[in-house]
Order: structure tokens, then sequence, then C-alpha cells
């Protein structure tokens, strides 16, 4: 990885820790990535030539970072959705400094109804980390979109597995998706389009 980006990376790293430990709101903390979630989610860009990349939630911009750094690396581009205009604002400004503005579009609005929008198979990567009991509510879209080889990653899969189940039986579910839970940072649970 790119040595400006890891550098930004754990920069904002350690201002979440420092923020998040003075909030008592779950809601008003920063909740960004762990670094070894986010290196999965670099080592799966970089896998699957992942070009067209969506991300549901992103706060400051820590997991936006990791993803745009490997999609510089193979030409793609990472579509990031937040309801939060702050925070987005917080993490443009984030993703300027380490240079990679021209891989990133910020869009303010919510998940459910950015992937309604959005068609059949265009996606290759699609990271959620917003609302984990939403997710279901959003269907068929998350797996609609994902171009066949396409994969599906929900940040959380371990730290809130009880939260998660849901996703994680629609996904099992579906006879075109693998579905296996990785376990690192928080858990990533990954679906895989056949
Ligand atoms: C766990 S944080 C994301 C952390 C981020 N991925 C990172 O690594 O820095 C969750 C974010 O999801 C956003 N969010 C919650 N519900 C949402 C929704 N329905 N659509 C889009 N974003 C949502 C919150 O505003 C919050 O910023």
């Amino acid at each position: 990885m790119d040595e400006t980006v890891l550098a930004v990376i754990d920069e904002v790293t350690a201002a979440a820790a420092r923020h998040d430990a003075t909030q008592a709101d779950r809601l008003d903390r920063w909740r960004v990535l762990e670094p070894e979630a986010g290196r999965f989610l670099w080592f799966l860009v970089r896998s699957i030539q992942a070009k067209s990349i969506v991300e549901i939630g992103t706060s400051r911009g820590v997991s936006t970072l990791f993803l745009a750094d490997a999609a510089r690396a193979v030409g793609g581009r990472v579509l990031s959705f937040d309801v939060d205009a702050a925070a987005q604002d917080d993490a443009r400004e984030t993703v300027r400094r380490a240079g990679l503005a021209d891989y990133v579009e910020f869009r303010l609005g919510d998940g459910g109804a950015a992937l309604a929008e959005i068609g059949t198979g265009e996606v290759d990567l699609l990271f959620l980390d917003a609302e984990r009991t939403e997710y279901p509510s959003w269907w068929p879209h998350p797996v609609r979109v994902l171009r066949q080889g396409g994969v599906l990653a929900a940040d959380n899969a371990l730290s809130h597995a009880e939260e998660i189940a849901p996703l994680g039986e629609l996904l099992h579910q579906d006879p075109e998706l693998v579905v296996t839970t990785i376990a690192v940072g928080k858990g990533e649970l990954v679906a895989l389009r056949r």
C-alpha cells in the first residue's frame, strides 16, 4: 500500500479511538474499520480486480482509503454513501490529503435507496458498514447489483453476530452465492456471486 495512504489511515484511526472513547452513544462514535479488515478489503479489490466498488457507510473514510488505494491499482473507483454530511465532508478532506480524490465519489444518501438505483450486475465489490439491522430491508438490491464473480462484504460479522444473522440467512438462501465469514477485524461476512 501507498505510504502516504497508510500514514493518513494511522492518523484517522488514532483520532477515531480518541474521539470514540469520549462518546457514550454508539451512534456518536466514528466506528472506523479495523486495520486488518481494511487490508482484507484491499486484498479483495486486488484479487477480483474490482473496478466498480460501492461502500455503504463512509463515516470518516478509513475503509474508503483502503478501498481507494486498491482501486487506484486496478483502474477502479469507489462510490461511498453515508447519511451524515459532516462525516462525509471530513472523509472527503481525508481522501484528498491521501492523494486519492480521483478514485472516490461521495454521495449523501441512504444506502438502501442508493442500491435500488444501481443497475443489475454493475457492482464488483459491495461493502456494507452501516446499520446492520437495516440490510435485510434493502433486499434484493445488495445481491442484484453484483456482477457474476462479484463480492459482497459486511463488517461486524463476529462482533455483532446476532444483528448480522438475518443478512447471513438471506445470503445463505441464495443458490447463486457462496458465503463464508472471515475472522479478521470484527469479522467480515462475505458472499461471492457464482
Ligand atoms: C461503522 S460507521 C462506518 C465506518 C467506515 N466504513 C470507516 O471505516 O471509517 C457507520 C456509518 O454508516 C452510516 N449510516 C447509517 N445508516 C446509513 C444508511 N442507511 N445509509 C448510509 N449510511 C448509513 C452512519 O452515518 C455512519 O457514518
